[in-house]
């Protein structure tokens, strides 16, 4: 009895543990579906043995505390969780006894809603304007996270349609990141060697908890409406409404199947109407949200979702099953931490134990020295994995793995699976770096202790060379259509390419020698390498693999320099005057363009005909041609005058005086009287993000 006690006591600790790391620090250390075990361990535990349960168990409250760094907010409904379900038999069981508690509707019917795997918001309009926006903290009080969830751009800021008249709108979604901008979002934490994310929820999350929200601004989060906690009238817009008739109220009751009590409140007859009224309103619906009557029938789509689970594009970690009709939801009410109304089908865990045969460096673009295991080969939904990555050398020693070690895999999203833990350590220690670069024998050393990578140093490392012409002739870059893997190292063997200008040398007989070319894939490949002679500046640029500049960073130092000679001539507080552009960067180009061989290889290129400038582009010059604008209030991302030379550019006319003339008003923080001029005479304000979004 005893060690039962202990094992409840350890489980509620570990599961407290683990819900900190998860919904405070934004950094799991172990998956969804094992905190599940635990869970559902203690919950056992505690069902068996109900002397031991306890009212503050984790298995009976919201996990998440409101975090002291925000402000609290109180929600107006407490803002639940869901029942997990791992197999067919909890559905079934869920099924039967919703259908035995409602009495046998004949009219019952399910609605099977994507589970999106994010954060739990809450938005809250008053009279259509967005008010307040807070986490789920504890489910009774959350984070203020007003400010930085005005950044997202799918979620309005203002309510139009009948809605705007409500006194009160709580609806309830989830903030999430798509997997692509995930990506984005930890390649360029890895370049600025920061810590990444581990998954894009919790990079949602921790982005959406920046104190600073206009770091949450370029994280690209979105949002999907799943719940409504409160919506409500008063009680004399109803009665008014009533007695008038044509009110648009009414017209959208009808075909939304919204239901208003005598007190306010709102109801809609079904889920599926809700968020139909919520696209209507102005906010995203998601993709497979499908309505079952039968058991069989939300069988059906459970395999057909499990099977297409990566298409979508973002994580979804299940399925929610919930009664269609709100009424029925109603009369099956909620315990204290769910609704009985709705279920969560969790996918089977995309997890597996394999060993490790072999672990492999390999030297980048840059020369930094990369890990991946290769593994025995092992069955993970539905495909074989060889392969895990291993991202750094102190992930190595995080993990303490080793070759022979076996090891936890995990396929979340990204098509090759990461290490989770090791299970069997069959080696001592763990795999070290090696002390010379296995393709050019150069010292690999770090070059500071802050950086977690190691590097060959060697600007002349063979390996960093063909990495550099993969990355030169690749799309985002010079676009050598045809120009692959294989076609780069027949030309190495045979000594075609020394130098990245080495590529416009080429001839036709250099290709039709190669093998399974022909003369017409011969001559595709000069005609692509002849059409990348024209690319502007910012593709060279991106292409020349400058550490720490993506596209982005190059397409904004190519528009504001011109020209390759302009950035040569360059100084580090001429880029530190770019906006986008921070000190890693402004440091990285400044010692880039100071380096002679860089002068070489830019010459080389230019010799073989390669375009250094970047023509302006065509929005530039015309996109606010004959429009005229008004600023008013302080603007964040830029100065008054940044934005005005902007709008000009563009073709636009600044103007400082709000008439009928002015085709928007763009208004900062405490905008002033000229925005009441602007909503008197109608005319169209835009916030900074809604400008950023135009130009
Ligand atoms: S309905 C009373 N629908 O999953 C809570 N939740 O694990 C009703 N979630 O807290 C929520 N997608 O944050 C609902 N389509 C969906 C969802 C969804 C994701 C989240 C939500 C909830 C958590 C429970």
């Amino acid at each position: 009895m005893n060690d039962v006690k202990k094992r409840i006591d350890d489980l509620r600790k570990e599961i407290e543990k683990h819900n900190d790391l998860y919904y405070q620090k934004s950094a799991p250390i172990i998956s969804d579906s094992q905190y599940d075990v635990l869970v559902k361990e203690l919950e056992k535990l505690e069902k068996d043995y109900p002397e031991f349960a306890s009212k503050d168990s984790p298995v009976r409250k919201v996990a998440g505390v409101a975090s002291s760094s925000f402000a609290q907010v109180k929600h107006c409904v407490s803002m639940l969780s869901l029942d997990n379900s791992y197999s067919k038999e909890d559905i079934l069981k869920w099924y039967e006894r919703t259908v035995r508690n409602l009495g046998q509707k004949k009219d019952l019917n399910f609605i099977i809603e994507p589970k999106t795997d994010g954060l739990s918001v809450s938005l809250v309009y008053k009279k259509g304007i967005l008010e307040t926006a807070a986490t789920r903290g504890d489910g009774e009080t959350g984070e203020d996270i007003t400010e930085n969830i005005k950044t997202v751009f799918d979620i309005p800021h203002k309510l139009s349609s009948w809605i705007k008249d409500a006194d009160l709108f709580d609806l309830r979604g989830e903030v999430y990141m798509d997997k692509k901008d995930f990506d984005t979002i930890n390649e360029e934490i890895e370049k600025s060697s920061g810590q990444k994310f581990a998954n894009p929820r919790n990079a949602a999350s921790g982005s959406l908890r920046q104190k600073n929200p206009q770091i949450t601004a370029k994280r690209k989060l979105k949002f999907l409406v799943h719940t409504f906690g409160k919506i409500q009238f008063y009680r004399e817009f109803i009665l008014n409404s009533k007695k008038e008739k044509s009110n648009d109220l009414l017209n959208v009751s009808s075909k939304y199947g919204l239901q208003i009590r005598e007190n306010g409140d709102c109801f809609f007859a079904e889920q599926i109407q809700f968020l139909e009224f919520c696209r209507y309103s102005g906010f995203k619906l998601q993709n497979g949200i499908c309505l079952c009557k039968t058991y069989n029938e939300i069988l059906d789509v459970i395999e057909n979702m499990t099977q297409n689970r990566e298409d979508f594009a973002y994580e979804i970690d299940g399925l929610v099953i919930k009664v269609n009709q709100q009424s029925y939801q109603a009369q099956l009410g909620n315990t204290n931490k769910s609704p009985r109304w709705a279920i969560a089908y969790k996918f089977p865990a995309k997890q597996a134990l394999t060993k490790i045969k072999e672990i492999r460096t390999q030297i980048g673009r840059t020369g930094v020295v990369t890990p991946s295991a290769v593994l025995e080969p092992v069955a993970l939904s539905g495909v074989t994995i060889t392969h895990a990555t291993l991202h750094n050398f102190d992930e190595i020693e995080r993990l303490n793995v080793n070759e022979g070690d076996e090891v936890l895999i995990e396929r979340a999203g990204e098509v090759i699976p990461k290490i989770l833990k090791v299970v069997k350590k069959n080696s001592g220690g763990y795999f070290k770096p090696p002390q010379f670069c296995p393709s050019c024998n150069s010292k690999i050393i770090k070059e500071n202790e802050q950086e977690v990578a190691y590097r060959c140093i060697n600007p002349e490392c063979p390996a960093q060379f063909r990495r550099h012409l993969i990355h030169f002739v690749s799309r985002n870059a010079m676009d050598i259509d045809g120009f692959g893997d294989v076609v780069i190292d027949q030309l190495l063997s045979k000594k075609k390419l020394k130098i990245l200008a080495d590529i416009y040398a080429l001839t036709f007989d250099d290709f039709f020698e190669l093998e399974l070319f022909g003369q017409k894939k011969a001559d595709n490949l000069i005609d692509a390498i002849n059409a990348s002679k024209s690319r502007p500046l910012n593709k060279v640029l991106f292409a020349l693999g400058i550490r720490h500049v993506g596209q982005k960073a190059a397409e904004v130092l190519a528009k504001r320099f011109k020209n390759m000679d302009a950035l040569f001539n360059a100084g580090i507080d001429d880029f530190l005057k770019i906006n986008e552009v921070g000190e890693t960067i402004a440091q990285s180009v400044t010692d880039f363009f100071s380096e002679p061989e860089v002068r070489a290889t830019v010459d080389a290129l230019i010799s073989a005909g390669v375009n250094m400038t970047e023509p302006d582009s065509d929005l530039e010059g015309s996109q606010f041609e004959g429009m005229a604008f008004v600023l008013t209030g302080e603007l964040s991302k830029w100065t008054r005058e940044e934005a005005a030379e902007i709008i000009k550019a563009r073709g636009g006319k600044v103007i400082s005086a709000v008439s009928k003339k002015i085709d928007f008003v763009l208004a900062g923080e405490n905008p002033g009287q000229k925005i009441d001029k602007a909503k008197e005479l109608g005319v169209k304000i835009i916030n900074e993000n809604e400008f950023e979004n135009m130009i």
